[in-house]
């Protein structure tokens, strides 16, 4: 379809060489996975959706002060970002028990935890992404003392922000996983919040009803994937409206 050097492909994305050095293009699959990729399935529509959410929030959170990879969206499934070395690290934040913690924990899923809690996974799919301490952070050298101090910070930060974000269109944040890189500029480093952060990145529960908004609804196989997604979208102000197919998906242009 393009002519363009592929540099990664993922469960859900590929990464293309983008147009100017230190720059991506990501392209968001409709592709979804999970438990390890032994679950798969072709969810029409979700990569567009992801895009465009991913893209509301990235740009949220900037104007907030978080930096991100996020540079702009270029159609309907692509975005351009500035290229970055990812810390092979997945941090979770986590408002609600749900899930592995509940599972590991015995804690019902939907308890409210007595505060915010970031874990850390290590990135790595041959081990199934295994739950780590800071300890092995730092004593691995995956990120160095300094970074995990800023991804705990920004990671609390982002999580203040995203709860509200979502309050305002009752949705609770029951909890998310986001991915760090960094990127190489002139003479320094610098942290950015990378990845994406989606229905597929975290768990959303309507607030009135406890309804799943999230990738939950595939891992489960609650079914309406897509149109949780685009009930998201929805009441983000991304798309008009949902009714009917989420393939003729009416999408409103962003303000920036
Ligand atoms: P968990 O309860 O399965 O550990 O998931 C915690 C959060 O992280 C939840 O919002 C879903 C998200 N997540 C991912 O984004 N990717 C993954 O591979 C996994 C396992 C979870």
């Amino acid at each position: 379809m393009s002519r363009r050097k592929q540099i990664y492909e993922g469960k859900a994305k590929i990464l293309y060489e983008g147009p100017e050095p230190g720059t991506l293009i990501q392209y968001f699959k409709d592709d979804a996975t999970a438990f390890n990729a032994q679950k798969k399935a072709t969810l029409q529509g979700k990569g567009v959706l992801n895009n465009r959410i991913s893209e509301h929030i990235m740009i949220a959170l900037g104007r907030i002060g978080i930096p991100t990879h996020f540079i702009k969206r270029v159609n309907m499934r692509e975005q351009l970002i500035k290229k970055v070395d990812i810390v092979p690290l997945e941090v979770i934040c986590r408002n609600v028990a749900a899930g592995s913690m509940s599972k590991r924990l015995g804690i019902d899923e939907g308890t409210q935890l007595p505060r915010a809690i970031v874990e850390f996974c290590y990135k790595k799919d041959e081990l199934g992404d295994p739950l780590i301490a800071e300890e092995h952070v730092t004593a691995f050298g995956w990120a160095t003392p300094q970074e995990v101090d800023e991804m705990v910070s920004y990671t609390l930060r982002i999580n203040d922000f995203l709860q509200g974000m979502f309050f305002g269109i009752g949705i609770r944040l029951i909890d998310f996983k986001i991915e760090f890189g960094r990127h190489y500029d002139g003479d320094g480093v610098e942290l950015l919040l990378a990845d994406e952060i989606s229905p597929d990145s975290c768990r959303l529960w309507d607030l009135e009803t406890d309804k799943k908004l999230d990738k939950d609804r595939f891992r489960r196989d609650l079914g309406d994937v897509t149109e949780a997604y685009a009930e998201v979208a929805t009441r983000l102000g991304i798309l008009k409206d949902t009714q009917g197919s989420v393939t003729k998906l009416s999408v409103v242009k962003s303000e920036d």
